[in-house]
């Protein structure tokens, strides 16, 4: 085998070396979705001690940290991203006593947490918004969201005609404590998650005090929520949603992406450098690409996702495209770049790849395009998907993404190869999209169904009941227990390929191989590791190297159509 594989192991925590405070820039965090993981405590639901019990399984995926979805109480009208105390743990996921031995074990593995901070918004049912309602129009309490009086005759038309992100009005009517019909606030997403007033100190300085809280915690890093949306220009008179929609995204606009969000981050850094290792933060924020930046600065939150690569077709030139653009765009804010292919948000890849492309909407902005085309995908017919072909597919871009310099966010279950599951009957759909755009989204379930463990048991081994959402027949094919160890399986290639990242890990840099065919990508990083992605159906030659792995098998020698290698050369 290579010289390259006798180097010793990249300096990380795995080895009790002193903690780095740049373990985040390539590292490989898994995010998993608290509520779908593992159920401890068999009442359907996944829980922190579910968690505590697979660190063993994270250990040996060979990840470097964890990102939690939200496991803070919740009215659980968006799955969690709806926050009623950010300061404590949903009893139905655990106490924060689970959660500490969580996070000790976690981090006796050498894995680091990152858990998702929701700024935007909070749930309806926290404390602060029942005292709004409580304390009536005009009250300190009201200035902590954002509440205006209707228009129209008697204030009964919505303040605006905005619509929210999952559908319907982005205003919602309250009663006012003498029973009367009263004001409207804003909420860009679920009636049920309303809008925080982010100009009132009092918001400022209580998340200040959250992300303190569970810092002291020991967690490693923040993932932040719609970064993008926190400042507002709600001065009067209020545009209209045409004139929102008209507005360009330069910084300026009333709603999204202001260029005063980053004093925010500011005070936030502030809190993250005054703890050893500097505590980290990823932004999510559907910006244009090239206000990205100023989100993965290190004055601020010091990474940003980057989606480009998670929108993008199974294309040669689509993928390259967006890899340079990435690395510029990195390169300019000091920050590493972030690759996703999967999240609780989106289809699965494996899906993705296996659905004919979907065809781009006219007039739309470009980050409108983007998240709307991954949203939408999840209406997407089944009977159209060659289910093999996108499995294979992923495969080979799960290994493009993780031998690229940067940062890896993989998505709980793209291990498994886990397709979306789209067969999900209404009534047992959860998520507001679903209901807010009756049918026509089918909503983000299908990505969130508990885990398959095990071929067997009443939930595949996810616990001892049936799971909070109905798992496919197919998921026995899937689970966890039967590919360990099992050659050739999805998560055999996951852990091959995790292991080998660590030890191959070098300089952020990348070269670009003429291939001599526009199907074919090829890179080589500055020690020699070099991948070979075949986008294309015919099986290319390869250079001289030693083959360090495969995300399936070689053809006599030739890398096969949708097929990836890492090569030391
Ligand atoms: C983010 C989350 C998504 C959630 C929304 C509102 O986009 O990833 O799951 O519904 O914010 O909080
Ligand atoms: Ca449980």
């Amino acid at each position: 085998m290579s010289d390259l594989l006798d180097r010793p192991a990249v300096a990380s925590d795995r080895s009790g070396a002193a903690p780095d405070p740049t373990w985040w820039r390539q590292a490989a965090v898994y995010q998993i979705y608290p509520r779908s993981f593992a159920d401890s405590n068999g009442d359907g639901i996944g829980d922190l001690r579910g968690i505590t019990s697979r660190v063993g399984y994270l250990a040996a995926l060979g990840i470097d940290a964890v990102w939690l979805s939200p496991f803070y109480p919740s009215g659980l009208a968006d799955g969690g991203y709806d926050v009623a105390d950010y300061r404590d743990v949903d009893p139905r996921i655990g106490t924060l006593e689970d959660f500490d031995e969580m996070v000790a074990a976690l981090h006796a593995a050498g894995i680091r947490v990152v858990v998702d901070i929701v700024p935007n918004h909070s749930s309806d049912e926290h404390a602060w918004f029942a005292a709004a309602l409580a304390a009536g129009p005009g009250s300190a309490e009201r200035e902590r969201y954002i509440f205006r009086d209707g228009a129209g005759p008697d204030g009964a038309e919505p303040p605006t005609d905005w619509t929210s992100m999952f559908g319907g009005p982005a205003w919602t009517r309250v009663t006012e404590p003498d029973g009367t019909p009263g004001q409207w606030y804003l909420h860009l997403f679920a009636p049920e998650q309303p809008d925080f007033n982010w100009a009132n100190p009092e918001v400022r300085a209580d998340f200040l005090h959250t992300l303190r809280f569970w810092s002291d915690r020991g967690v490693d890093g923040f993932r932040v929520d719609v970064a993008h949306a926190l400042t507002k220009d709600l001065s009067d008179p209020l545009p209209t949603a045409a004139e929102l929609d008209a507005h360009p995204r330069g910084g300026d606009h009333p709603i999204w992406d202001r260029d005063e969000v980053h004093e925010i981050y500011a005070e936030w850094r502030r809190v993250f450098d005054s703890y050893d290792p500097p505590r980290t933060a990823v932004a999510e924020a559907w910006v244009e690409r090239h206000r990205r930046p100023r989100y993965a600065s290190a004055e601020g939150l010091g990474q940003a996702f980057e989606f480009d690569l998670l929108v993008a077709d199974f294309d040669a030139a689509a993928f390259r495209e967006v890899v340079t653009d990435s690395l510029e765009l990195a390169a300019e804010s000091g920050s590493s770049s972030t690759w996703v292919l999967s999240n609780h948000d989106v289809v699965r890849h494996a899906t993705r790849y296996g659905l004919p492309p979907l065809p781009a909407r006219a007039g739309s902005t470009e980050s409108d395009e983007k998240q709307g085309r991954a949203w939408v995908l999840a209406g997407a017919p089944e009977d159209s998907l060659d289910r093999a072909a996108g499995e294979r597919k992923a495969r080979a871009a799960t290994l493009f993404e993780l031998a690229l310099p940067g940062s890896a966010y993989l998505y709980q279950g793209e291990e498994l190869g886990l397709h979306e599951v789209g067969d999900i009957p209404d009534d047992a759909r959860q998520d507001p999209t679903f209901f807010r755009s009756p049918g026509v989204d089918k909503g983000r379930d299908g990505c969130r169904v508990p885990l398959p463990w095990t071929a067997e048991g009443p939930s595949f081994g996810f616990g001892d009941a049936t799971a909070h959402l109905p798992q496919p027949a197919w998921f026995a094919d899937h689970a966890a227990e039967v590919q360990d160890g099992a050659e050739g399986s999805t998560l055999s290639m996951y852990r091959a390929a995790l292991e080998l990242r660590h030890r191959l890990r070098t300089a952020e840099r990348l070269e670009w191989l003429d291939t001599g065919s526009d199907d074919v990508l090829a890179f080589r990083r500055p020690n020699g590791w070099t991948c070979i992605t075949n986008f294309g159906s015919s099986p290319v030659p390869l250079p001289a190297g030693d083959v360090l792995l495969t995300s399936g098998p070689l053809d006599e020698g030739m890398l096969p159509g949708a097929s990836t290698v890492w090569l030391a050369s």
